[in-house]
C-alpha cells in the first residue's frame, strides 16, 4: 500500500507523535540543536503519509552546519540530519536525546549514537551506525533527497551472539 512505501525523493515530512502529529515540518518547527524530532515521509502529490511501516520512522535534528563531519554535511540540509529512529541492535525506536552532548540514545539498552558524525556508535550495543536519509532543501522545509543509506533496523549476521531482549 502506498502508506508502507520507503521514503523517496521529494517526500515532505510529518510529526509521527504529540500535538502537531500529521503536521508537515519546516525548518522552524525543529528546535536549535536538538531535541530530535520523529517523523514520517509523506508524498507531497498524492497526501499519502507513510506511516504504515515502522521501518519508515525518521529522526529529524536541526544542528549547527559547522558541527557536522563532512560525510553527515553531505546528507544534510541547511544543517539539519535525518536518520532511522530504528535501532540497529535489537530494533527499538531510538526515542532519547542526551542534551549534554546532543546524542540520541536508545532506551532499551542505552546505546548511543552521534548525529554530527554520521550518527555513528559512541555507546552501548548497536553494531552499526543509523542509516542516514539525505536532505535537501525545498522552501523553507527539509524533504527527502533519496533512500536511506544503509538497510534500516537489525541486519542479519550483525546481531549480537547469544543475546535476547
Ligand atoms: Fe537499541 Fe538495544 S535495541 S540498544
Amino acid at each position: 500500500t502506498p502508506e508502507t512505501e520507503p521514503p523517496k525523493k521529494g517526500d515532505v515530512f510529518v510529526f509521527a507523535e504529540g500535538d502537531k502529529k500529521g503536521d508537515e515540518i519546516s525548518f522552524a518547527d525543529l528546535p536549535k540543536e536538538g531535541p530530535a524530532v520523529l517523523a514520517f515521509p509523506k508524498d507531497p502529490k498524492t497526501g499519502v503519509i507513510k506511516n504504515g511501516e515502522r521501518n519508515n520512522m525518521v529522526l529529524l535534528i536541526r544542528l549547527d552546519p559547522g558541527e557536522l563531519s563532512p560525510e553527515t554535511a553531505e546528507y544534510a540540509a541547511d544543517g539539519t540530519v535525518a536518520y532511522s529512529a530504528i535501532c540497529t541492535h535489537l530494533g527499538c525506536t531510538v526515542s532519547e536525546w542526551l542534551p549534554d552532548k546532543g546524542d540520541l540514545m536508545c532506551p532499551c539498552h542505552k546505546g548511543i549514537y552521534d548525529p554530527r558524525q554520521g550518527a555513528k556508535v559512541v555507546g552501548g550495543p548497536p553494531p552499526r551506525p543509523l542509516p542516514a536519509l539525505p536532505l535537501q532543501v525545498q522552501d523553507d522545509k527539509p524533504v527527502c533527497a533519496g533512500g536511506f543509506t544503509s538497510p534500516v533496523g537489525v541486519v542479519a549476521g550483525l546481531e549480537p551472539q547469544g543475546g535476547s531482549c
